[in-house]
């Protein structure tokens, strides 16, 4: 038995000449949830849809649950919860009959009462999915992907089209079904989504994972930002060296603010050690440090620092 619920190595598909994933490898512990970020078309959908066994690997593995997902989609279906990026709800059928028919599929499945409250849609009960706004939608597509009591669960884009509230209410859900023990697969374009609820996560790119781990190991080695406004009488050339670099220099309002990223192989003392020799260059020029900053890197520019750049 493997100890990892999801198991991808080298996994690729193509869509005729078009290689949509392009040899992914990662892994899902049983009861953590892991999520999968990346531009439009990176080709997290189609990873989903190969563990869901909706088609094989074209090439490299997958397991899921310790069987392979296509060829035991069957056997799967009952421990497998899954909400598809797009849905498939159907807009005549009310909220209350669609819970009563997805109820009817399970074995065992949750009381139709405690799932409709669980994504906050009791009160929409009677009303028919057609009448339903994006995010009331969304929330029943995941009511529906739980009322099995599934052991893992797939969510693409669960979010999307969910107004804040919505958002923050789906995500303790989530936090609760992880804490119950339940192991999810994730995809977002929201980096706070990603934040706040995974484990793990991997920014995809161009069919490619570019970078994989915790938020704490994705974003220390993309260094710590120093930066401050520089006075009109400090010339650019005149700023100190910091781990050794020069700063950026970027102009808002006329004036120049000067910015390092210090990536140096000490994560915890590098910042501190850095803004100490700035610190003693400006007392030593006299200069105050106007708007002075020091920040961890943040996801979002590790985000931007892959799809930008590439
Ligand atoms: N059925 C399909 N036929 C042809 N190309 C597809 C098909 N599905 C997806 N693609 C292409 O594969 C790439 C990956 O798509 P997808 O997995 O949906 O990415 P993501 O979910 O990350 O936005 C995209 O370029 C998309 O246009
Ligand atoms: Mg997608």
């Amino acid at each position: 038995m493997s100890t990892q619920t999801i198991e991808v190595d080298g996994l690729r598909q193509r869509y005729g000449d078009f290689e949509a994933v392009r040899g992914i490898d990662f892994s899902v512990a049983s009861g953590q949830l892991f999520a999968l970020l990346g531009t439009n078309g990176a080709g997290k959908t189609t990873t989903m849809e190969v563990l869901e066994g909706f088609r094989p690997a074209a090439s490299g593995s997958v397991r899921l649950l310790d069987a392979d997902p296509y060829r035991h989609r069957r056997a799967l279906r009952p421990r497998v919860g899954i909400m598809l990026q797009e849905s498939g709800l159907i807009g005549d059928l009310t909220v209350a009959e669609t819970v009563s028919l997805w109820r009817d599929l399970h074995a065992r499945p949750l009381p139709a009462s405690s799932v409709l409250d669980q994504v906050d849609l009791t009160e929409k009960s009677g009303t028919a999915v057609r009448q339903l706004s994006g995010g009331q939608k969304r929330r029943l597509d995941l009511a529906l992907a739980i009322v099995g009591r599934p052991e893992v669960l797939f969510l693409d884009e669960p979010t999307t089209g969910m107004d804040p509230e919505a958002r923050i209410g789906t995500w303790r859900l989530i936090q609760e079904l992880v804490a119950g023990g339940t192991t999810v697969l994730l995809t977002t374009h929201y980096l706070e989504e990603a934040e706040r609820l995974a484990d793990r996560i991997a920014i995809m790119h161009r069919g490619e994972i570019r970078i994989a781990g915790t938020v704490p190991e994705v974003v220390s080695g993309h260094g710590d930002r120093i930066a401050f406004r520089v006075p009109a009488h400090i010339p650019i050339d005149a700023l100190p060296l910091l781990d050794g670099l020069p700063p950026e220099i970027t102009v808002a309002d006329g004036l120049p603010t000067a910015r390092w990223t210090v990536t140096g192989g000490d994560p915890d003392g590098r910042a501190h050690r850095a803004v100490a020799a700035l610190l003693a260059w400006a007392v030593e020029q006299s200069v105050t440090l106007d708007r002075l900053s020091v920040r961890p890197a943040s996801l979002e520019d590790v985000f931007l620092s892959i799809v930008e750049n590439q």
